[in-house]
């Protein structure tokens, strides 16, 4: 591990990050010195990434809890101050959708709600559970994870997904004005398709390949393109950027 990282330190707890980016994100985190939350569902995905950490010499515990459950993240919240006292940084990153793209008189109400929670209500609760502490303190970092998806319709759009991930944009915003005189930030990242190991699974060579062309940048994103991202975000190099939706995205996202 690094003698001198730029999150020397600092606590920070990355939500779903038992795999994809919220795993690449706690793994930069910990090489830049953080001690590392991970959470997620899966037990084994955790240990997983934990190992990956513990080679690196780097530190991290995991906890596990549904984010769409306010007793859940209560209890995360409970087992976070045993193990480290406080928060320094919080990145609310789990999400997820299982729908597909649909005209909007197809779209169930069930799948609309369950897209909405997962995505929209998850990340309202990781940040109101985890607050109150940060604003104790007077200081602290807040990432949220929004997508290309809620900056512009595509084809490829599950309507709820994006209305979701635009509501966190518009939540990051909001947030962010609330708690600036606290000293504390909030900045969203918006991805476009990342490579992460269920991507690679789902989407065909293909349509990788095609959509690939479809960036200016002429690839697909990797989870360590948005940890990059994320790592400024959380360090005292962006110690001036507030409110901003940080489209990591190769250019496909020119808004
Ligand atoms: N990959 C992309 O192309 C892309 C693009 C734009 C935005 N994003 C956003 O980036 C974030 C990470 O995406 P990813 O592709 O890395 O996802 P992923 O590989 O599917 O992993 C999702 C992570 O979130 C956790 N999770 C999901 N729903 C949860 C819930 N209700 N409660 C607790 N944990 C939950 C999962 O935990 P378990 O697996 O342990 O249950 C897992 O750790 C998401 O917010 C996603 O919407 C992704």
């Amino acid at each position: 591990m690094a003698a001198m990282g730029v999150l020397d330190d600092r606590v920070a707890l990355v939500t779903g990050s038992s795999r994809g980016i919220g795993a690449a994100i706690a793994v930069t985190f910990a090489r830049a010195g953080a001690r590392v939350v991970l959470h997620g569902r899966d037990e084994s995905a955790l240990a997983e990434v934990r190992a990956r950490i513990a080679d690196l010499g780097g530190e991290a515990v995991s906890v596990t809890g549904d984010v769409t459950s306010a007793a859940d993240l209560e209890h995360i919240r409970e087992r976070v101050l045993d193990h480290y006292g406080h928060v320094d940084v919080l990145v609310a990153n789990a999400g997820s959708s299982d729908s597909r793209p649909a005209p909007i008189e197809d779209i169930t109400e069930e799948s609309w709600r369950a897209d909405i929670d997962r995505n929209l209500t998850g990340t309202f609760l990781t940040v109101k559970t985890f607050l109150p502490g940060m604003k104790q303190r007077r200081s602290g970092t807040v990432i949220t994870l929004s997508s290309a998806a809620g900056r512009k319709p595509s084809e490829r759009t599950i309507v709820a997904y994006a209305a979701a991930k635009a509501g966190v944009q518009v939540f990051t915003q909001d947030l962010a004005a609330q708690v600036g005189p606290y000293g504390i930030r909030a900045n969203c990242l918006a991805p476009e398709t990342i490579l992460t190991e269920t991507n690679r699974r789902w989407i065909p060579a293909e349509v990788q390949s095609t959509l690939a062309e479809a960036h200016p940048l002429r690839r697909l994103g990797t989870p360590e393109d948005v940890a990059r991202a994320a790592l400024f975000l959380a360090s005292d190099d962006s110690s001036w950027i507030t409110g901003v939706i940080v489209d990591v995205a190769g250019g496909a996202v020119l808004v």
